[in-house]
């Protein structure tokens, strides 16, 4: 997604806002610019392709000027050039903007039939058109923003600054978020507090519908009917957060090794290892009485989603309705008012989890956020937010956000079965048990499989297309392995419930089609075992994820076994993501791709 930075202040400012879109690196982009004013002037500089081509444009012509505006852009309308990267100029007001304006080609065909010339083909222009307008109708700055504001419709965090006025920069969000930072003498905007950190940790997100009016000395805040408003200030967390990739190749490896840690902080706040219980639940939801659950989340979020499903439903005796966010609110799922809905996102800001979560507000549900940023939009539009305190998550593949999803929902189900009287407190305890030795057992599995797994990634690399099986919780994690692989290595995978082979897929075994096996050896175990001997009877290699039992009582000759502890069903979806989060990664890495920023990806889909 695009990256906003801004910093109006009492030195040069083009050198500081390209450091803040590093920050942004992680969201995904292909191409950047920064706009300054100096000696009442506005110039900018834009580059295709990374940062350091925009860097490369500023050391060879440097950009004066002690405000300005910077972006990283994800090409959504116009392609990925130079002339339309933001900012965009128009006679004076320079614009940049995370987002989509939905009815930017209506206004085009006006402001054009009044003569207006556009230089590119992206929907931002129309911004930059639309207020140059409003300025030579003789409005005046805030009037023209607020005018604009009130006409164009989608989803937007803006930036603006004006050339006759060097002293302000003018913010709007709807949807995409934006946040102000509070500096001594100097004020910043950026997309998120990861941007801000290296100037402030004292911010202010602004909500859908307001609009920003930053000096020097702070910043006056409307909302879309012109009344000023306040927005709390706190204190971000995120600059207490190493961002950088220690002493790993790459963000992707290091979150990977980071999960042992992260889950051990993640179970932390919700069980009592002491007690052998999980820490009551607090909040509107009540899980003891709510007849069903919904569930909706995008991508790997829906995956830990689909896991969960089976843990509330096995555990709980909870009926839940789960489907992608994107599908889930046209559906018109007939949603039960007393029930509750969880919606699951690392990121707190995926447009397509929002509307989904805006549905069941409407229909009266109470709502749940399982996020991993607590600021999040997603977590302050919810009842009852529950933090998987993961850290931020650089790598655009998401890893460790997925475990300490997994955890959390693991908690949230072994806690909804003791309210709702369907698990005793012994059963309670020997779940905790589980839980509780995660951290170790994944410590001992990073330690040991890397060698397996690189050697394996060497043959995956060669490969077109892979498919991944498994029953039960090892189905949606055949899914999330898919999801991996094909995400950053570009490797067409698919992710298939073990016995839907025979209905369909096994078309496709043959020697050039490695199939990945997830099965620990649980009650589905044999009934794998069979669909293995289907795969290998056609001449199909097989990558088997098992355990030491399983390796033991399968005679199947394989491509490769990656054997891993025998330990309960619970805690397979957590333990198993391991080998195929690393099989992904190193086959990417021997593939060459960009694994932490992979082409055409972005960390947070803001947009729908
Ligand atoms: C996961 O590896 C992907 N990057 C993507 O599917 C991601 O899970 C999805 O976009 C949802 O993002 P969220 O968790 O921030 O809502």
């Amino acid at each position: 997604m695009c990256g906003i930075v801004g910093i109006v202040g009492r030195e040069a400012v083009a050198t500081r806002l390209v450091d803040a879109l590093k920050r942004l690196e992680y969201r995904g982009y292909d191409s950047a610019g920064v706009a300054t004013i100096d000696g009442g002037r506005l110039d900018r500089r834009r580059a295709e392709g990374k940062l350091v081509n925009l860097e490369r444009k500023l050391a060879e012509t440097p950009l004066p000027g002690t405000i300005g505006i910077a972006h990283t852009r994800w090409a959504t309308h116009g392609a990925p050039t130079e002339a339309n990267a933001h900012p965009h100029f128009v006679d004076g007001v320079a614009v940049v903007h995370n987002g989509i304006i939905e009815n930017f080609s209506e206004i085009k065909d006006e402001l054009t039939a009044g003569g207006a010339v556009f230089a590119t083909q992206t929907d931002t222009e129309i911004v930059a058109q639309l207020l140059a307008k409003l300025r030579r109708d003789g409005f005046g700055r805030r009037e023209a923003m607020h005018k604009m504001l009130k006409r164009v419709t989608g989803a937007y965090a803006l930036a603006v600054i004006f050339e006759d006025d060097p002293s302000t920069i003018m913010a709007a969000r709807s949807g995409p978020p934006l946040a102000i930072g509070y500096g001594d003498g100097e004020m910043f905007l950026g997309s998120d507090a990861i941007a801000l950190s290296p100037f402030t940790n004292e911010i202010s997100y602004l909500i859908d519908g307001d609009w920003a009016v930053i000096g020097r000395d702070g910043a006056h805040i409307f909302d879309l009917d012109g009344n000023p408003v306040e927005r709390p200030r706190q204190v971000s967390q995120a600059a207490s957060y190493m961002i950088d990739k220690g002493n790993h190749r790459h963000f992707m490896e290091k979150e990977i090794y980071e999960q042992p840690e992260v889950i051990s902080r993640a179970l932390a706040s919700y069980v009592d290892f002491l007690a052998g219980r999980i820490r009551p639940v607090a909040g509107p939801i009540d899980f003891a009485v709510v007849p069903g659950l919904a569930i909706s989340a995008c991508g790997t979020a829906y995956l830990a989603g689909l896991v969960g499903k089976y843990w509330f439903e096995r555990y709980a005796r909870l009926p839940v309705e789960i489907d992608v966010a994107s599908e889930f609110r046209y559906r018109e799922i007939p949603l039960n008012p007393a029930s509750a809905a969880l919606f699951i996102s690392q990121s707190g800001e995926t447009a397509d989890t929002l509307a989904s979560l805006r549905y069941c507000r409407e229909a009266g549900l109470k709502i749940g956020a399982v996020v991993n940023v607590r600021e999040s939009t997603i977590a302050r539009e919810s009842d009852a937010v529950f933090p998987i305190l993961a850290g931020p998550e650089i790598g655009v593949a998401s890893t460790k956000a997925f475990t300490c999803q997994l955890s959390v929902l693991a908690s949230l189900a072994i806690s909804a079965g003791r309210a709702r009287g369907t698990i005793s407190e012994a059963e309670e305890k020997e779940l905790v048990r589980h839980l509780s030795e995660m951290p170790r057992i994944m410590s001992r599995v990073l330690n040991t499989i890397q060698p397996t797994i690189e050697q394996l990634a060497r043959e995956l690399a060669k490969c077109r297309d892979v498919l991944y099986l498994g029953r039960g919780t090892s189905y949606p994690l055949a899914m999330e392995g898919a999801l991996k692989l094909k995400e950053i290595s570009y490797i067409h995978a698919e992710g298939y419930a073990a016995g839907e082979l025979k209905h369909g897929p096994i078309a496709l075994i043959d020697e050039n089609m490695p199939v990945i096996v997830i099965a620990p050896h649980d009650r589905f175990f044999e009934k794998t075992v069979s669909n293995m001997q289907e795969v290998a009877a056609r001449g199909g290699r097989i990558i088997f994820i098992t355990d030491t039992r399983g390796a033991a009582a399968s005679k199947l000759a394989t491509m490769a076994t990656i054997v891993m502890p025998d330990v309960d069903e619970l805690i397979t979806p957590m333990i198993y993501s391991l080998p195929i989060q690393l099989l992904a990664y190193h086959t990417a890495v021997f593939m060459g791709t960009d694994v932490d920023q992979p082409r055409n990806l972005a960390k947070s889909v803001t947009v729908e």
